[in-house]
């Protein structure tokens, strides 16, 4: 499985981790982190493109090829906006070898996301760093963080991650170059039913919700430049345009006891429905009803483990 578990006792310890820090990576304005947290993206700064050791492209490059293959993927050529994203890997990334890819990154109009980086000895003392510094800006309202998850994405000019969304949250962080990131509202009925979203996220095999043209005109754009991250709420929409030079970013996500309960009451719907009933709406501010669904959820032998224990071995992104 990608990513990291936390477990209790680490996560217990992250939030005064994170204020203890003498050198912050990211800036949360506090009052912006308690009024749209999981509830709509913002804006955020952060400082990841003043560490060239770890996040410039020869930085990146090196990580990549020190890396396990099956964790760097790519992809070359102009991808369309609607294309696949579950098997855009598979679709557009033939022809080209790994090592021409590298070597004539630029000119193939390539796209690499490197899987998990911070399993690398270097770069997992940065990225266990930010992660406590996230866990001390959410901890008042999302005190328990479960797992966590990096992808830097390095792309040439033009390039388009296609619409889909994610069963974590994600802060995504600008390093270089320029991304437009255009958010949906994960609560909108129009863009994800709700019977959609139950069947997301009870498997990390099912198919994901997909895009209409008449979304466009919901969208919430952020134009994203060095030095600026936005936040994606839980399973928030999104589609991905980078500009029109090199970029690179890093997207941190992550779950926690809160998103957790919500897979978990999501799942349980979605075994509802498959019995022909027609269950209430997930309401993610209401914690009781959500526990009691998840608490279903585990009794029914459908913990979030073992319906996401094939997580993707593509794709995430953004
Ligand atoms: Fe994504």
């Amino acid at each position: 499985m990608l990513g990291e578990f936390v477990t209790r006792g680490e996560s217990a310890t992250l939030p005064a981790r994170g204020r203890q820090r003498q050198e912050h990576l990211l800036d949360f304005d506090a009052d912006t982190v308690r009024s749209s947290y999981n509830m709509r993206p913002f804006v955020l700064q952060h400082h990841l493109a003043e560490h060239p050791d770890f996040f410039s492209l020869p930085a990146l490059f090196s990580l990549c090829r020190r890396m396990p293959r099956d964790q760097v993927q790519y992809r070359v050529g102009a991808i369309p906006g609607d294309a696949n994203f579950d098997t855009s890997y598979a679709r557009y990334g033939e022809g080209l070898s790994f090592d021409q890819v590298l070597d004539r990154f630029e000119e193939s109009r390539a796209y690499i996301c490197i899987y998990n980086p911070e399993r690398d000895p270097l770069y997992r003392p940065v990225l266990e760093g930010m992660l406590a510094e996230i866990a001390a800006a959410i901890e008042g309202m999302d005190p328990v963080i479960t797992w966590y998850s990096t992808y830097v994405f390095v792309s040439t000019r033009d390039s388009v991650t296609p619409y889909h969304m994610d069963r974590e949250m994600n802060f995504l962080l600008q390093v270089l170059g320029e991304k437009q990131v255009m958010l949906w509202d994960p609560h909108d009925e129009e863009i994800m039913s709700e019977a959609d979203k139950d069947r997301l996220l009870a498997a990390f095999e099912s198919r994901r919700p997909v895009y209409r043209p008449d979304f466009e005109a919901k969208a919430m754009r952020y134009d994203l430049r060095p030095g600026l991250g936005v936040h994606h709420p839980f399973i928030a929409p999104h589609r991905v345009h980078t500009g029109s030079d090199l970029s690179i970013s890093l997207a941190f996500t992550f779950r926690t006891r809160t998103s957790d309960r919500w897979t978990r009451a999501h799942a349980f719907n979605h075994l509802l429905r498959r019995c022909g009933l027609s269950p209430w709406a997930i309401d993610h501010g209401h914690p009781l009803a959500d526990r009691a669904k998840a608490a279903a959820s585990q009794a029914v032998q459908v913990p979030i483990d073992l319906l996401q224990s094939r997580r993707r071995a593509r794709a995430l992104a953004s």
